[in-house]
């Protein structure tokens, strides 16, 4: 009985050492193994403050370059993400807008703060990729595109004052608190990914700049806690400001 005892907490510890894997997804490139990208954030404004308008220049250009997919750096939904999956700013701010043939591809998806003050389940919800199915949005994951991996990062737990101080807003920390844990934990599963990715490029993505010249200035969470290990694994390209 003690030996079974003693065999039960050693294969516990030994599970709990090894991070849960992150979700990884392929995507091929083109037939000469090159990609072509564009990249948006912070935009759905149920077409407003020109939302409609880069949408048309997207679809222009998306066809111009015949890109492979698009990547969406979150606040998808302002002010406060979705209500539910249910709601109606998923029509008029993504599936009503980005019509344009070129932009009928994947669209892979983090979530921003302003994200996160809605319902943040809903938008990672397999129910909306039924309602549109470019729609490919989860919290941390990978894609892996021979050339290039991406590893999608969840930033806005990292934002310590998105905790203490939340202002008007509430945020749906479900599924994410406590922070701490959190955090190690998707640290841990990220430093896996990037240590396992055999790819030339590996391109991290996430809602908030780690450097910038933008007007919020560098996330002080991520320069402390994501980037030293960027640096160490060699990581050549973040989200640009
Ligand atoms: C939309 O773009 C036009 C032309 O650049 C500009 O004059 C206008 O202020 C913009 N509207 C909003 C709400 O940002
Ligand atoms: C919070 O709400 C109050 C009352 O509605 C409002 O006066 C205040 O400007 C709001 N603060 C922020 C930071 O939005």
């Amino acid at each position: 009985m003690a030996l079974v005892m003693l065999l039960l907490i050693v294969a516990v510890a030994t599970a709990a050492a090894v991070p849960a894997e992150l979700p990884r997804l392929e995507q091929s490139p083109k037939a000469d193994g090159s990609l072509t990208i564009l990249a948006v954030g912070d935009w759905g404004r149920h077409g407003e403050f020109n939302q409609s308008r880069v949408a048309t220049q997207m679809g222009i250009v998306g066809e111009k370059m015949d890109v492979d997919f698009i990547i969406s750096t979150g606040d998808n939904f302002y002010s406060d993400g979705l209500t539910g999956v249910d709601d109606k700013a998923f029509e008029d701010s993504f599936t009503g807008i980005y019509t344009a043939k070129s932009l009928h591809k994947p669209w892979y998806t983090v979530l921003g703060n302003h994200d996160y003050r809605g319902d943040a389940l809903a938008q990672i919800s397999p129910v909306l990729k039924k309602v549109d199915s470019r729609w490919i949005c989860m919290k941390s994951f990978v894609v892996n595109a021979e050339i290039a991996d991406f590893f999608f990062v969840d930033t806005t737990p990292f934002v310590v004052k998105y905790w203490t101080d939340p202002k008007n807003s509430t945020y749906d920390w479900r599924g994410v608190a406590p922070r701490d844990t959190y955090i190690a934990n998707l640290l841990k599963e990220m430093e896996a990914a990037l240590m396992r990715s055999t790819a030339p490029w590996k391109i991290v993505v996430g809602h908030h700049t780690i450097r910038t010249a933008g007007k919020h200035g560098d996330t002080q969470e991520l320069v402390q806690l994501l980037l030293p290990m960027l640096k160490v694994l060699h990581i050549q390209l973040v989200r640009p400001a």
